[in-house]
């Protein structure tokens, strides 16, 4: 079995192709990867042949169920190198994810990854608005996570200036965009929020600015977000998913003309969704969690992978490839309160109803007595000082019970009382005893 992946197909062509020839190309690289993995990964190797499936198995798209699920888990136990599936030296580059709960994951790249990799994001910021020869801010963490770096090389495959800003150093990001003029910006949601409160403290209308474009992502946002910034900044905002496990950002991107939810780039990537109890596939429409597998990864073929965010696949519009559902939070994320599931984007939704407040906040749960408590700590805005917070505070309580069921005390803070993120925000702390 060769290590080589399938060979690529033009972009043009395959966007816009029938669902038929997707699927058609979907089969065969399928076959595959799944065969690559098998071949070349003793992990999967092993685990193929505990649950008695072998990759010629695999006769249509729906065989796939039959094989086995790859876990976060099993990705730490072969740490660090161990799911490699070409020698060592064929691997030109790795990232790895911060690991807030133990070992990082680390994954790899071939260059043939790498230049797939460039070629997703290129599409993925045309789909955006952005066009060769525009100026792109990007202000991702540069370094192991892949958000700077992947978003870095796709920005110049279009044919971008690029500024490679990385996350932090607030003051000057705010500058450089003043003095630079880029089109677009591509940042983490609330680190956006985070450079447009620097604007406006040093006398800067955010919308003023020459940003066109904002390519959104790395973190869960809301469809009030997308209006709080495209107001703020009069800018098109644009979401962009991805996960190290299964390449980086641009494995699933809205388009600008639609906004309606993110086309998975499914020449490269199948997706499914399963019900996270039970693990089987349910049909698109349904929510429940994202599962990919890779069909073109040479350095890190992945196998239904369990990404623990819940979405639900919707038909193709922009594009003929199917879109997900903006994520609407990870299954580690959801707070269960007497008996009542709740995300914060949920929260974000309607703090983003209340004039005085602000979209920087924190749910805070932990357990006074025998109950789990949630408290929703949530920033005034600075041009709403003179605002009443305790009527704020009761209008967020009273529209968190009509909408999510459950009564939640509410503490509204000064603006800028909440630390900021660089890059992902930390919107669930959990102070519950262990
Ligand atoms: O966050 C890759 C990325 C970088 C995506 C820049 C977009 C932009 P990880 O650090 O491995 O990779 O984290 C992946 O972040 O499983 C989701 O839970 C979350 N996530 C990423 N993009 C979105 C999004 C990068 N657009 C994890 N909406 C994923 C919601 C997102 N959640």
């Amino acid at each position: 079995m060769s290590t080589a992946a399938p060979t690529p197909v033009p972009a043009e062509e395959i966007e816009f192709a029938g669902r038929d020839r997707i699927s058609a190309l979907q089969l065969e690289r399928l076959r595959w990867s799944l065969g690559h993995a098998y071949e070349n990964v003793a992990h999967y190797r092993k685990a193929f042949d505990d649950a008695g499936v072998h990759p010629s198995d695999l006769r249509e798209l729906s065989d796939l169920a039959k094989f086995p699920f790859t876990a976060k888990s099993d990705l730490r136990a072969n740490y660090p190198f161990g799911m490699f599936a070409v020698p060592r030296e064929q691997v030109s580059r790795i990232h790895a994810s911060s690991g807030t709960t133990g070992q990082p994951t680390v994954v790899g790249y071939t260059s043939n990854d790498l230049n797939n990799w460039a070629d997703l994001i290129a599409r993925s910021l045309r789909a955006a608005g952005v066009r060769r020869g525009d100026i792109v801010h990007i202000a991702y963490g540069y370094g192991l996570f892949t958000g700077g770096l992947g978003a870095h090389y796709g920005a110049e495959r279009l044919g971008c200036t690029v500024i490679p800003m990385s996350g932090g150093m607030t003051e000057r990001q705010v500058r450089l965009i003043q003095d630079f003029r880029p089109d677009a910006i591509m940042v983490t949601p609330s680190y956006m929020l985070t450079l447009v409160d620097a604007m406006q403290q040093h006398g800067i209308d955010p919308a003023k600015t020459s940003l066109r474009v904002g390519v959104f992502g790395a973190e869960p946002w809301t469809e009030s977000m997308r209006g709080e910034l495209e107001g703020k900044l009069g800018i098109d905002a644009l979401d962009i998913y991805g996960l190290s496990e299964v390449m980086g950002p641009g494995v699933a991107m809205e388009c600008a003309e639609t906004k309606d939810g993110l086309h998975i780039w499914e020449d490269h990537f199948y997706p499914e969704i399963i019900d996270p109890q039970t693990g089987v596939p349910l049909p698109d429409g349904e929510e429940g969690e994202l599962v990919f597998t890779s069909l073109t990864k040479e350095a890190f073929p992945i196998i239904r992978y369990r990404t623990r965010d819940l979405t639900r696949l919707l038909p193709g519009t922009a594009r003929s490839m199917r879109r997900i559902q903006k994520i609407t939070g990870r299954t580690d994320d959801m707070i269960i309160l007497r008996g009542v599931n709740l995300f914060p984007t949920q929260i974000e939704e309607l703090i983003l109803r209340v004039p005085a407040l602000a979209p920087q906040f924190e749910c805070v749960l932990d357990r006074p007595g025998r109950l789990d408590r949630l408290t929703v700590r949530v920033e005034a805005r600075a041009d709403a000082a003179g605002a009443d917070r305790d009527a704020a505070a009761e209008l967020l309580c009273r529209l968190i019970k009509a909408e999510v069921g459950v009564s939640v005390p509410v503490e509204v803070l000064d603006p800028e009382a909440l630390e900021r993120s660089l890059g992902k925000a930390r919107r669930l702390i959990d102070r519950r005893p262990r």
